[in-house]
């Protein structure tokens, strides 16, 4: 029995969607904990391609149950059109996917208020995903949320709903954006609920008996330890708590039951939305990295930022979440660059540095220090075996184990669930 964890250890985007679905083949259950249909994992495999926002990854496996955790946010129609597209590919949620009557509801408003705010805040905008995160977090936390379990009573829904739309209404009159109304919300959402039902069952003892009884669980994280709420580039963030810590009130899992936390890094960086980035490579070879590494979002389809490795990054993700294994991703996308850097520490006005010394404005102002490898200029796309790895590979994955001081235990070496390589 194990119960692994995968947390993201950068900016997003590392291939937590692809590491997922490989190592859920042996799961019990795969649980999401965290952030809602901003993520966007990608799955490439038998069944075809998915980016996944809401459906945990290990839907692909016949013997897997999967949970969204509490708390994550939903949004309702986003996720009855992920269930229907599975359904479409034969891959049945009955019996297999359960949400918790806690997990607070995307409401219309909290998407136009996403998008009012990052209008508001013009040249300093996050450079959200326009999905209504932040707002239906801070609505969770200040006591004005509405829940899946609310919706299942219609009394309750509907009177929680008149409450926030008197607030709400005036606010969004204020910023000159539409008015809602309450009975066509109600129609939408009545129509989700019928359609939803079916899921929606308190998870907690059914999570609690599988630890008990030593089953497989696997917890997938969304987003990236960088864009963490408290531990993040704020306010370049996202709305909940990324890090491991987080799986406690997110899924009601006990921090000591955890056996292995995996942190999920690429092989070199990338980052989408506003915010610093010390290691962003502007021009050609940041369009190559882009373009080789097929950089653009799962979700909103943005271009990636790309740039090199940052082991200050990486060190700190590994400190404050506990990492005991790392998995490098898109190895094969740096097979074809004559020299490929390493962000080994940061100095300012020739100081040394520490990313957690500073925040957002301090970290556009450090200069990355540099160590150089001569790139492999070999194709390492698909190799499942670390002995067939060219020299120049394993001087780069050894120098990642000996900075960060944590084993790396998978290389990913392309999308494909099958191209990977366990050390
Ligand atoms: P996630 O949000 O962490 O699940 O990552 P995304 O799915 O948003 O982005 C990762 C992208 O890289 C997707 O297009 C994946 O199909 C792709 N990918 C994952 N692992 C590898 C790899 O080892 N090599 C290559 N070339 N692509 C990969
Ligand atoms: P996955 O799970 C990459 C970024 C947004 C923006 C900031 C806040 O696929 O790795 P939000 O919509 O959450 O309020 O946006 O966070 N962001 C992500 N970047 N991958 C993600 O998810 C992200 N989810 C949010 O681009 O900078
Ligand atoms: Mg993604």
């Amino acid at each position: 029995m194990a119960l692994n964890v995968v947390i993201g250890a950068q900016w997003g985007d590392e291939g937590k969607g692809k590491i997922i679905d490989y190592l859920s083949e042996r799961s019990d259950y795969v649980i999401r904990f965290h952030g809602g249909n901003n993520a966007g994992h990608t799955v490439i495999n038998k069944f075809g391609k998915f980016a996944l926002h809401l459906v945990p990854s290990g839907i692909f496996h016949p013997k897997t149950k999967v949970i969204i955790g509490n708390g994550v946010v939903i949004d309702l129609q986003i996720l009855l059109e992920e269930i229907k597209m599975l359904e479409k590919c034969k891959i049945s949620l009955k019996n297999k996917l359960f949400i918790s009557p806690r997990c607070h509801l995307i409401m219309p408003y909290h998407k136009l208020l996403d998008s009012l705010h990052e209008k508001a805040k013009g040249k300093g905008k996050t450079g959200t995903t326009g999905r209504g995160i932040g707002p239906t977090y801070s609505d969770k936390v200040s006591y004005n949320g509405i829940r899946v379990a609310d919706l299942m009573n219609s009394k309750s829904f509907s009177k929680k709903l008149k409450i926030q739309l008197s607030i709400k209404n005036k606010i969004l009159k204020t910023l000159g954006a539409i008015q809602l109304n309450q009975k066509s919300i109600e129609k939408v959402f009545f129509d989700f609920r019928e359609k939803i039902k079916l899921y929606v069952r308190e998870p907690f003892s059914l999570i609690q008996n599988a630890i008990k009884n030593k089953k497989n669980i696997l917890l997938e994280g969304a987003q990236g330890t960088l864009l963490d709420n408290d531990w993040g580039t704020y306010p370049f963030v996202t709305g909940s708590t990324v890090l491991t810590g987080g799986i406690n009130a997110g899924a009601g899992i006990p921090i000591n039951k955890l056996d292995n936390i995996i942190g999920i890094a690429k092989a070199y960086l990338t980052r989408v939305g506003e915010g610093p980035f010390p290691t962003e490579l502007a021009e050609d070879l940041g369009k190559k990295l882009r373009t080789v590494g097929g950089e653009f979002g799962a979700t909103t389809g943005r271009p990636r930022r790309c740039g090199w490795l940052d082991i200050e990054l990486l060190k700190f993700a590994c400190y404050i979440n506990g990492f005991t294994k790392l998995a490098i991703t898109k190895l094969d996308v740096l097979d074809n660059f004559p020299e490929i850097k390493i962000c080994t520490h940061y100095t300012l006005r020739g100081k040394k540095v520490n990313y957690a010394d500073g925040d957002a404005n301090f970290l556009a102002k450090v200069k990355p220090v540099y160590k150089t490898f001569k790139g492999w200029g070999k194709p390492t796309k698909g190799i499942t075996k670390y002995n067939n790895l060219p020299l120049e590979v394993k001087e780069y994955i050894k120098e990642i184990e000996k900075l960060t001081g944590v084993k790396i235990k998978y290389i990913s070496t392309g999308a494909k669930r099958q191209e990977i390589i366990k050390l």
